[in-house]
């Protein structure tokens, strides 16, 4: 044999493992990460991801966002599909296949959660860029999942949530709505907005608007839609709110979910001391008064509303209001309004 031959022997014995199944599972590259692209830029506090790993080449994946275990999944089936929090700012993923008790391959990308509220985090980093998942092609994915949505994607919003057992609300949700499948995590807060409750997605994402499912903007063009009332309360009103003057309603509201009462993206107090920092520092209201503690703004009981704790919104409206300084009551003087509360 000549030496070019014994080579070429030689290089297909080395080679042979990686052709068949089982050894090959020790090449870095197994797993490969759909979506989302590394480097996208995310608003809400989910993140969705779908990858694959071939088929018996692992028996777990471990999935840790930023130094934190978060998804553990035994990989039954090609896919695996997964949502994880995610906080402000840069989160790292990472993911690593195991078989038995041996890392396999490992993958890593990265995502920017964006925040208009939030002075820090409203300009991503350069290197983030925004990534429309649903103009793509999204073949792969239609393999399992539905993507072209239907009616009762768009059902009548009464307010009325659609009830039962956790396990037959999921069934009656799955067999409902199309984005149920992938977006399940998107209410999974204590407080969910009407339409998202019962699944009405399209009522404020249209389908056939550009890109695909985007929302109207400002805001108040989406919000206003719905909530006529409020619409037509607010605009007789003499005085407006910053904010909603220039119609950002979810810069404070999620328009899906959240932890705080009326779906706000912080509890009430921290929201608005976001944006007026100086007004939480403990001298707002009786300014440099004998009153050498201030006049509080939290931690108290309300007395104007039973049960609720005193917040900046106690003393002024978030919205619109006929008094300067936006105050929450109907009252001609600072001493009138100082005795709303101090008369009881
Ligand atoms: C082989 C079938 C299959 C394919 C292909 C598939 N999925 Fe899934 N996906 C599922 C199943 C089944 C679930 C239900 C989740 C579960 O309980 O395991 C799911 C759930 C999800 C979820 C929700 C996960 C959660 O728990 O919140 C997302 C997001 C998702 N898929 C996105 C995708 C995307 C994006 C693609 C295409 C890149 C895709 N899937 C392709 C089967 C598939
Ligand atoms: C196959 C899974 C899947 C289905 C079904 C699905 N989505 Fe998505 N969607 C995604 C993923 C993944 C993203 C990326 C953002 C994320 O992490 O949630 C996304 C993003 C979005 C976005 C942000 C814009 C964009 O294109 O990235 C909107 C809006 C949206 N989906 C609405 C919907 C609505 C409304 C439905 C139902 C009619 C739906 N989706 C059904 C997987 C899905
Ligand atoms: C009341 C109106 C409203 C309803 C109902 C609604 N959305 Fe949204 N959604 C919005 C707005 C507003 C945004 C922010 C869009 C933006 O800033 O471009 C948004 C953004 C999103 C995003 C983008 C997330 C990201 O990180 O960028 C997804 C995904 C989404 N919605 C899915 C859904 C799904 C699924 C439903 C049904 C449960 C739903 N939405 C119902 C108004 C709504
Ligand atoms: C498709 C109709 C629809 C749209 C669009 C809509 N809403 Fe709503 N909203 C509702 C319904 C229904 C309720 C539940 C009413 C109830 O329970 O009293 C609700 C409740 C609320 C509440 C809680 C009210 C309370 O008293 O607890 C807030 C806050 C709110 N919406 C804000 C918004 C904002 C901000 C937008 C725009 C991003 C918006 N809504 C768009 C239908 C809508
Ligand atoms: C600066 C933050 C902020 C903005 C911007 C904002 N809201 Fe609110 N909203 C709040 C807070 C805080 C509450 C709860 C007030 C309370 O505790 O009484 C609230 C309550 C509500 C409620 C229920 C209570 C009520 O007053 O009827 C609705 C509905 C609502 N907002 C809709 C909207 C809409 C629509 C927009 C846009 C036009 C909007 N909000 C803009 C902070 C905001
Ligand atoms: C996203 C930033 C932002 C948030 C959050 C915010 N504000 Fe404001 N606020 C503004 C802006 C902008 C103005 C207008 C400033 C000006 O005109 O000088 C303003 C003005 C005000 C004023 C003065 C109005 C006047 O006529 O003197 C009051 C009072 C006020 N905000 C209260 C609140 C309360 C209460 C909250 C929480 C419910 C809140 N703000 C949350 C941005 C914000
Ligand atoms: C007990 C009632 C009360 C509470 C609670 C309260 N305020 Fe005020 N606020 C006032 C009064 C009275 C004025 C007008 C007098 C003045 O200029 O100090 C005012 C004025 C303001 C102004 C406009 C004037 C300026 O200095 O720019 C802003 C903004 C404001 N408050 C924000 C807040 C925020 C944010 C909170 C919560 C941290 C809050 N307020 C809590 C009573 C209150
Ligand atoms: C929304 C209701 C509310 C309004 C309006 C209000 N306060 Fe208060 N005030 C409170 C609460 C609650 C406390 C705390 C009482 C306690 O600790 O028991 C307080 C405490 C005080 C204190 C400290 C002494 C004490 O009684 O504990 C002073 C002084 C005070 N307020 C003055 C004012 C003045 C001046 C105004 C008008 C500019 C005003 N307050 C408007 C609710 C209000």
């Amino acid at each position: 044999m000549s030496i070019r031959v014994v080579a070429l022997f030689y290089l297909i014995i080395s080679l042979l493992p990686f052709f068949c199944s089982n050894a090959y599972a020790a090449d870095q590259g197994m797993i490969t990460v759909h979506y989302p692209p590394d480097r996208t830029v995310r608003e809400f506090g989910v993140l969705s991801v779908s990858l694959s790993v071939p088929e018996g080449s692992a028996d777990l994946l471990k999935v840790i966002v930023n130094d934190v275990l978060r998804v553990e999944i035994k990989p039954e089936r090609t896919f695996a599909c997964f949502t994880v929090p995610i906080k402000l700012g840069v989160n790292t993923i990472n993911i690593s296949a195991l078989k038995g008790v041996k890392q396999v391959d490992s993958a890593a990308f990265s995502v920017f959660r964006k925040s208009d509220l939030e002075g820090k985090f409203i300009s991503p980093l350069p290197i983030y860029r925004k990534d429309n998942f649903h103009i793509k092609d999204n073949g792969k994915c239609a393999q399992c999942h539905k993507l072209e949505p239907v009616e009762s994607d768009l059902k009548p919003f009464n307010g009325a949530s659609i009830k039962g057992a956790d396990k037959d609300r999921e069934k009656a949700l799955s067999a409902t709505s199309t984005c149920y499948s992938c977006h399940k995590k998107i209410t999974s807060y204590k407080y969910v907005h009407g339409p998202a409750a019962v699944w009405s997605c399209l009522s404020c994402h249209d389908k056939i608007a550009e890109p695909k499912y985007a929302v109207k903007k400002p805001d108040t063009e989406v919000c206003f839609a719905c909530h006529t009332d409020k619409k037509k309360e607010w605009s007789a009103m003499k005085y407006t709110h910053g904010p909603v003057t220039i119609g950002k309603c979810a810069i404070c509201h999620s328009p899906h979910a959240s932890d705080y009462a009326f779906n706000l993206v912080k509890p009430t107090w921290d929201l608005c001391t976001t944006c007026h920092f100086e007004k939480g520092t403990g001298t707002h209201v009786l300014g440099d008064s004998i009153f050498a503690e201030g006049h509080p703004t939290r931690n108290r009981p309300d007395p104007m509303r039973k049960g609720q704790e005193l917040t900046c919104a106690s003393c002024h409206s978030p919205h619109t209001s006929n008094f300067p300084h936006l105050w929450a009551f109907d009252v001609n003087s600072l001493y009138e309004f100082c005795q709303k509360c101090h008369n009881k």
